[in-house]
């Protein structure tokens, strides 16, 4: 079954940024000219996804205002003729990207507790998550490798790549082995290891492709670590029971839930921009030889 919809969970309360996220959600953090979020539904509509559905909350309508129109701003850029045709291209093609629809999660309770969330929207189809502050950028989209490791195998897919062996308490250790290329079956996984817990230093990053059972799941699981329903302990069930397959993506992901992500990312789009990549290298040049 061909893949349409993603989910893109955006609720939560982005605390490891703070104070910029007080009254702004992370996902709207710029890269450069375009809110993270943007860069996340180019991806999905590079993939061949056509309906997308943000789960968002109280204090983000930022997020849906971005993908609206704006008559006022396009009447606006339109007068000014020439000279302002890209930015009304932009500004256009901004609120023409995709089938956006929206749902709220009223209390965050969990990345698993916000994909609950899109029951309906999903269906009984399979469809695609993707975090809503993991940028992941690259000639070939992550959603869309995913996707093709879905077609092949039948199986669910989630991105992974190995994180360094002193950080893989902060993220989800995979229990894998090796299929072929960069396709791994995963066997079992754990939310946030304590030490002695981890499998391995592979760990899911940002994007899946899940089988709506996993609404099923997590219905009747419990709440897991730091007291949310946590995604992972749902996938778990799918990995032990139908198997799973983890697909070392290429590209370069950028964790906008935290300060240095942003500016990482900040950085890197910025060298490679047609509009400011020079002026930005020229100074990074110029800044470092007092660094
Ligand atoms: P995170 O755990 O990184 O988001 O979830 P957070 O809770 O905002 O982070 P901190 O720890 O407070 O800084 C990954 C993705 O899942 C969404 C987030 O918006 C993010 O895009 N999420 C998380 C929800 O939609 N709902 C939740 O209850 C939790």
């Amino acid at each position: 079954m061909k893949i349409k919809k993603a989910i893109i969970p955006a609720a939560g309360l982005g605390t490891r940024v703070l104070p910029a996220t007080k009254a702004i959600p992370k996902e709207m953090i710029p890269i450069v000219d375009k809110p993270a979020i943007q860069y996340i539904v180019e991806e999905a509509v590079r993939s061949g996804i056509e309906d997308i559905l943000i789960i968002t909350s109280r204090g983000k309508s930022a997020i849906e205002d971005h993908f609206d129109k704006m008559p006022e701003l396009e009447q606006k850029l339109a007068a000014g003729g020439e000279s302002k045709k890209k930015l009304l291209d932009d500004v256009i093609a901004s609120s023409q990207l995709a089938n956006i629809t929206y749902v709220r999660q009223a209390e965050q309770k969990g990345l698993g507790h916000a994909v609950l969330q899109a029951k309906q929207f999903v269906g009984r189809e399979p469809f695609a998550v993707m975090y809503g502050d993991d940028v992941i950028i690259g000639e070939d989209p992550c959603i869309g490798q995913l996707i093709r490791a879905y077609e092949e195998t039948g199986m669910s897919a989630v991105c992974m790549k190995e994180v360094p062996k002193e950080d893989i308490q902060k993220y989800s250790s995979m229990k894998v082995e090796p299929i072929k290329d960069n396709l791994y079956r995963i066997t079992d996984m754990i939310e946030k290891p304590k030490p002695g817990q981890e499998f391995s230093a592979f760990s899911i990053l940002g994007r899946c492709v899940l089988p709506p059972e996993i609404f099923d799941i997590l219905e009747e699981i419990p709440y897991g670590a730091g007291g949310e329903l946590q995604l992972t302990d749902a996938m778990k069930v799918i990995a032990n029971k139908q198997g799973m397959v983890g697909v070392d993506f290429t590209g370069t992901r950028y964790d906008m839930g935290n300060k240095f992500g942003v500016l990482k990312a900040a950085i890197e789009v910025g060298l490679d921009h047609e509009e400011i990549g020079e002026e930005l290298r020229k100074y990074i040049k110029e800044l470092s030889k007092n660094l």
